[in-house]
């Protein structure tokens, strides 16, 4: 099979010198699996500290299936993006069942997993069975949008279809996994979003940007997001030892994760009023001490977090129960709402 000149430079600059990563020259899905779940919304930097400890404590599908879910979020905790967790765990018991425990080797079956979509199938199918399938994320539609000079909107049908036919097209003949992987490493090495390393670039002689100088205007980013503001107002409610906690089970951001006693409003305020307050059994409001404030960016929310106590007794409402502070670290909580114990305890010195 006659093989495409750009996967052929592409993949002698990748076998020549890329990134030592653990998950690379490594050929068990779980694996792979992990590695890709944790970098979809993660640079490699933040990612590898907890891929080793995932891999530790969860070596392969069996032992994440019989893992408890607060086991798999204390590992993610910090990472974000729950969701990823929660799904992985729910795929791993799908895998353990319907499976044997064996992960399934064919893309159509892959993609079906829950928390699965098209890039970590195509990821997955090649890395671990050398299926033809190219992996297409933010940096391969950056990288692609350059060598072919593709001036649609980087986000839209079009462009993803013009973009996955090409890498089609460059996929066959070589090892799948090698290329998919080339071009996550030109993405994140050499073709970056800002100042980007052309000098270096493998494939530099054929890429339409480099030629006409547009490396910088692509590609074209359209920006849909409308970030929204959410006001949470946190509760630290203690007695003696102890402090009111609960498990956040909407449908939302942090979905299992714990959390203090909240409230939620709709404008920016001070403190919530009194009949909000009454809901949590807090009758007394004048007693409440304002902590602090933090801004707590997400990508299409921003959050305004205050944290206030009260040194009095509250009654547990449905859902909450006391925890001994010293004991606070074995419940996974969001990153953003562990607050140091110098907050807690300098107002009341
Ligand atoms: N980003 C997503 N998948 C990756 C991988 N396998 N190696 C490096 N960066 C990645």
């Amino acid at each position: 099979m006659e093989v495409d000149i750009f996967s052929q430079q592409l993949i002698a600059w990748y076998e020549d010198d890329h990134r030592d990563l653990p998950w690379r020259n490594v050929n068990d899905p779980y694996k792979i699996w992990v590695s890709e779940i944790i970098l979809q919304q993660t640079r490699v930097v933040q990612g590898l500290g907890y891929y080793l400890r995932f891999i530790e404590k969860f070596p392969d599908i069996i032992s994440l299936a019989n893992a408890s879910e607060v086991e798999v979020l204390q590992i993610w905790q910090g990472l974000g993006y729950y969701s990823r967790a929660r799904n992985m765990h729910t795929t791993a018991k799908d895998i353990l069942n319907n499976y044997h425990g064996i992960f399934p080797e064919k893309y159509e079956a892959i993609i079906k997993l829950k928390g699965i979509g098209k890039y970590t199938a195509a990821a997955i199918s090649s890395i671990a069975f050398n299926l033809p399938y190219p992996a297409i994320d933010g940096n391969v539609l950056r990288v692609v949008s350059r060598v072919m000079g593709i001036f649609e909107d980087i986000s839209s049908t079009e462009a993803y279809k013009i973009i996955e036919k090409a890498c089609q097209k460059w996929i066959k003949g070589v090892p799948a996994g090698t290329f998919n992987q080339a071009m996550m490493e030109l993405g994140a090495t050499c073709c970056t979003p800002k100042q980007s390393h052309c000098e270096i670039c493998p494939v530099a002689d054929r890429c339409y940007a480099f030629a006409y100088e547009a490396v910088e205007k692509l590609p074209i980013i359209i920006k849909k997001i409308k970030i929204k503001t959410r006001y949470f107002h946190y509760f630290l409610l203690f007695q003696n030892d102890n402090i009111i906690i609960e498990q956040r089970n909407r449908n939302d951001i942090w979905k299992k994760l714990f959390q203090f006693p909240l409230i939620e409003t709709s404008e920016k305020c001070e403190k919530p009023d009194s009949k909000l307050l009454s809901q949590l059994g807090i009758c007394h409001p004048e007693k409440l001490v304002f902590i602090k404030e933090i801004v707590h960016q997400l990508t299409h929310q921003r959050l305004i977090i205050r944290f206030y106590r009260i040194d009095e007794p509250v009654e547990l409402q449905e859902g909450q129960f006391f925890v001994k502070i010293n004991d606070i670290h074995e419940y996974p909580f969001p990153i953003a709402l562990q607050i140091k114990k110098n907050d807690i305890i300098l107002p009341f010195h």
